[in-house]
């Protein structure tokens, strides 16, 4: 009898806890905003002389604007060209063409199954949680009229260390109540993963398995993802 209990007492021990907290990234992961990120960056790198590809780009998915800024420049040999005022210029006037695409964004570019899915986890009685390292957040969630489906909205106007590290995520758990093991992330980019996983939660990658790894599990969007089975996945 009493090993029965200590057994018993072993499998509640190892047992992961309930998810409580569902953290989504934004761009990407909620919103088709990756696209006029690249075409702003492209028109700086324009100016600036040298081509930037769709390919260059993806190295900055989940980047703070200032980390974007330095690997644009790297790509265009032009590291340790320009003065912290000169850089904080060029970031300034990408952001002001990036809000004035995002500006003319509608409700159809809010990505397949994204509504669905926060609501989905609400029913289920899960927090829904922003965890995004954009300052624009709080522009595209009120023009696509996504604020309410948020319990806790956490964004790069909130935060000062950009992903991987997992400032974003942490704070996006703690506001909601939860603990980091109880908090599920949705994530399309490596950074965005990384830190999920180094903040000790669950991460599940929106993407393609060729260009993502670490991840627990992976989903081409969140069309894909059903709200109850992945609390079941505990
Ligand atoms: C992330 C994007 O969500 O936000 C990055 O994936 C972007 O590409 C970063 O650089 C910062 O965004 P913003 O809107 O503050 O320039
Ligand atoms: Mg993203």
């Amino acid at each position: 009898m009493q090993a029965v209990d200590i057994a018993n007492i072993l499998v509640l021990e190892v047992r992961p806890l309930p998810i409580k907290a569902a953290i989504f990234d934004l761009d990407g992961v909620i919103v088709d905003t990756a696209k006029y990120h690249y075409m702003a960056w492209r028109r700086l790198a324009e100016e600036l002389g040298f081509v930037f590809t769709e390919k260059d780009n993806e190295r900055l998915k989940g980047v703070s604007r200032m980390r974007s800024l330095e690997i644009l420049l790297e790509v265009g040999g032009l590291s340790g060209r320009f003065t912290a005022e000169e850089m904080a210029a060029m970031a300034a006037r990408k952001n002001e063409w990036y809000v004035q695409y995002i500006s003319r964004m509608d409700e159809s570019e809010i990505l397949d199954g994204a509504v669905e899915c926060l609501a989905g986890f609400r029913d289920l009685g899960v927090k829904t949680v922003l965890g995004s390292a954009s300052k624009n957040a709080m522009l595209i969630l009120n023009n696509l009229r996504l604020v309410p489906y948020f319990d806790v909205i956490i964004d790069g106007t909130r935060v000062t260390k950009a992903k991987p590290d997992p400032e974003v995520f942490l704070l996006g758990a703690k506001e909601a109540g939860v603990k980091p093991e109880e908090s599920v992330v949705f994530e399309d980019a490596q950074a965005g993963i990384d830190a999920a996983k180094s903040a000790g939660m669950k991460a599940v990658a929106i993407g393609r398995p060729d260009e993502l790894h670490g991840y627990d599990m992976i989903f081409r969007g969140l069309y894909e993802v059903k709200p109850r089975e992945i609390l079941e996945q505990d």
